[in-house]
């Protein structure tokens, strides 16, 4: 069953509280956290204090998700802030394995997340040092967008890499997920589903999150 990840972007920023609350009595095992900054991505989100105040609120994994330029001057920032697994973009990352390297040694998992242009075969010179592959299945920036169909292919491809390497990387997916699609994005090969919309604008988010956890079965 692949672990659920509800994205906090979603969430109602004025009862964050309850929100949390939420989801600590749901079945999601970890806490989807994005960071924008206005400059890798054409919008602004929340930022370390946010993450901060989630932090104290829930003892669930919390999954940073970086959507920032230079992104290795603030790993140690969000290593305070309570981030276990922290993912940094591909696309922002001209020494990625340095910028992985600084992460794994501050303690933390490392991700890199791919936009939906970045071909998976770009990983296979630094898949082996990493804990996770973000796939971006819209492009990065808002929450509620549509799922983009081709994505289910690189999700195949990236699974036969990390078979192929013996490797226990994890593949999560973000963006555009439903209850209409997540059992093919299981089946694909994904370990880790991200749902902002689809868990926060439905009318019974927990009842939403089992649905997902049992997507695929
Ligand atoms: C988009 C973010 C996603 C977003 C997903 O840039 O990375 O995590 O919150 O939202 P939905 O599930 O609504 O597409
Ligand atoms: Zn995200």
């Amino acid at each position: 069953m692949p672990i659920i990840a509800p994205s906090l972007l979603s969430a109602d920023f004025l009862n964050l509280q309850r929100d949390c609350d939420m989801l600590n009595e749901s079945e999601a095992e970890w806490f989807h956290l994005d960071v924008m900054d206005g400059r890798f991505v054409p919008n602004i989100s929340y930022g370390l204090p946010v993450i901060e105040h989630i932090r104290k609120a829930t003892r669930k994994i919390c999954d940073v998700h970086l959507m920032i330029m230079e992104p290795g001057n603030y790993a140690e920032a969000f290593k305070k802030a309570g981030a276990d697994v922290l993912t940094i973009h591909y696309e922002a990352c001209p020494h990625l394995h340095r910028n992985i390297q600084q992460i794994r040694s501050l303690g933390m998992k490392a991700g890199v997340a791919l936009n939906p242009h970045t071909p998976v075969h770009l990983l296979s010179d630094i898949i082996q040092d990493i804990d996770m592959v973000l796939v971006m299945s819209v492009n990065p920036g808002f929450g509620g967008q549509q799922f983009i169909p081709h994505t289910l292919d690189k999700i195949r491809t990236l699974k036969k890499m990390i078979i192929d390497k013996n490797l226990s990387t994890l593949i999560e997916i973000d963006g555009g997920v439903t209850l209409d699609n997540a059992a093919a994005i299981v089946k694909a090969g994904t370990d880790v589903i991200v749902a902002g919309n689809t868990v926060f604008k439905s009318a019974n988010p927990q009842a939403t999150i089992a649905a997902l956890k049992n997507a695929g079965n």
